[in-house]
Order: C-alpha cells, then sequence, then structure tokens
C-alpha cells in the first residue's frame, strides 16, 4: 500500500537491483536507462524507413536498432540520405543502411561514404554474394559492422560467417512464400553457429507475425527485425483485453 500523502514529492530513488535509474520528481517519473551491459540477450529491432513510426517506438527502450533496404525507402516516398539522417537524429545506435553494387570495389566504396556519414552507428548491408561477401571480408576487416542481407541458405551462412560479418539476416517470411521453411534455416544455422561457436549474429527478417518472433528466438536468433505492426502486437493478448475489460467493470463496482 503506498502510504505517501497525496501531493507530497517523492524522494530521489535508485533501485539498485533494477536496470534502470528511477529519479521520482513528484508524480514525474523519468527513466535514464542505463548501458545494457547483457550483450547476449535476444534483441528487437524495427524494420522500417517511416521515420514516424520510429519515433513512436523507440521511446519503449526496447528497440536496439532499425534496418532499412530500398524497398522500404522507396515506400516512405524520401530521399533516403534524409531518412537515415532523420532516423540518426533520434539517437538510434545501430542503422542497417543497404548499399547497391555489382562489384565489391562499388559496394566498399558506397559503405564508406556511409560509414563517413555516420560512423558507429551505421551497419553496412551487404547483399549475400560473391561480391557482397568479399566486400563484408574487407569492411569487417576495418571495424565496420556488416549485415549480409537475403540470406536464404545454410551454405550462405556459413560463407558470411567466415567473411567475418556481424549480423546475417535470413528472410523467413520470402521463405516461406515460396515453400520454403524459414523457421528451420533459423534452427539450422543457429544449430551450426553455436556448434562452432561463431561470433556472428542471426537477425531473423522478413518477420510478419508474432508467433514467428518467438520461434526464431527459440530456435537461436539473436535479433528479430520487426516491421511496426509486428511490434505493436508483441505486447497484445485478447485474454489481457477480456481481462482488463472485466477489471474495469469490477473496478467501478
Ligand atoms: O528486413 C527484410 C524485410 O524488410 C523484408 O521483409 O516482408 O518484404 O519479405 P518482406
Amino acid at each position: 500500500m503506498d502510504s505517501t500523502p497525496q501531493g507530497e514529492s517523492l524522494p530521489t530513488h535508485v533501485d539498485k537491483h533494477s536496470p534502470y535509474t528511477y529519479l521520482d520528481k513528484g508524480f514525474e517519473i523519468l527513466i535514464t536507462p542505463t548501458p545494457n551491459t547483457q550483450t547476449n540477450v535476444m534483441k528487437l529491432f524495427l524494420d522500417t524507413a517511416i521515420v514516424s513510426d520510429i519515433e513512436e517506438r523507440v521511446s519503449t527502450g526496447l528497440i536496439d536498432g532499425i534496418t532499412t533496404n530500398p524497398t522500404l525507402i522507396r515506400k516512405s516516398g524520401r530521399d533516403p540520405w534524409n531518412v537515415y539522417r532523420d532516423i540518426f537524429k533520434l539517437g538510434v545506435k545501430d542503422l542497417s543502411i543497404e548499399v547497391v553494387g555489382e562489384s565489391s570495389s562499388t559496394l566498399v566504396k558506397l559503405a564508406m561514404n556511409v560509414y563517413e556519414n555516420y560512423g558507429n552507428v551505421a551497419t553496412i548491408k551487404l547483399p549475400c554474394t560473391t561480391e557482397g561477401v568479399k566486400a563484408c571480408k574487407y569492411l569487417t576487416n576495418i571495424g565496420i559492422r556488416v549485415n549480409m542481407t537475403l540470406v536464404f541458405s545454410v551454405s550462405q551462412a556459413i560463407m558470411c560467417s567466415l567473411a567475418g560479418a556481424t549480423y546475417i539476416s535470413p528472410f523467413i517470411g520470402r521463405m516461406d512464400d515460396n515453400s520454403l521453411n524459414g523457421l528451420d534455416l533459423i534452427k539450422h544455422i543457429g544449430t551450426i553457429y553455436r556448434s562452432q561457436q561463431i561470433k556472428t549474429q542471426v537477425l531473423a527478417a522478413s518477420v510478419r507475425d508474432v508467433q514467428s518472433v518467438a520461434k526464431a528466438f527459440e530456435y537461436g536468433a539473436d535479433i528479430c527485425t520487426i516491421p511496426p505492426k509486428v511490434f505493436d502486437s508483441m505486447c497484445s493478448h485478447v485474454l489481457t483485453d477480456a481481462g482488463l475489460e472485466k477489471f474495469k467493470e469490477d473496478a467501478n463496482f
């Protein structure tokens, strides 16, 4: 029971067992997140290039990165560089920016340009092709994060990890669209990466529903990148809504 007299300011309070510092100022509670020291935990990224969608959701403190691709940028109807700049300004720590080119030298050149603009916030997204893998090897050797995209097989996952990729993005929804099993691929890659102690992280992409998020994590994905609609559904359950309705009703007698 809260015995704080109404209207009286609450004292500043630091909960040593919480990952957050709670600064109580009267009834307005400011929460300052401390750096997350747990590195090997599942993470959610948001898969969108709509800046307002990102802005609305980053305030939850539950989103560790943003992934974009040329199709998402096109859907936004905006210039890519304006989109990246606006996402950067939101304080996002990890932003996947895709570069498009045929040769590894073009990919590296474009990647360096991105890196010069966004530094460590940028993760360079490269296609999982021979040229992409070559570019990945070069960029990771000089300490630039790379997300290898359009991964559809275990052999591709192996090549990406040998090239030092930070992330690989298996597209699970697109596999299902083509009568393949996207989640099985996550499981298979997860097993190999764990047995070989591979540091490359599995970033499940093309995720279209909350059940796939849960399964992807169960099968060893490190990160799921999800569209805003799926993010919004993560906290919802029909029984929660029904229970809440009943509690509200009963609270009013
Ligand atoms: O992150 C990749 C994602 O944007 C692709 O999703 O639904 O177009 O297959 P989708």
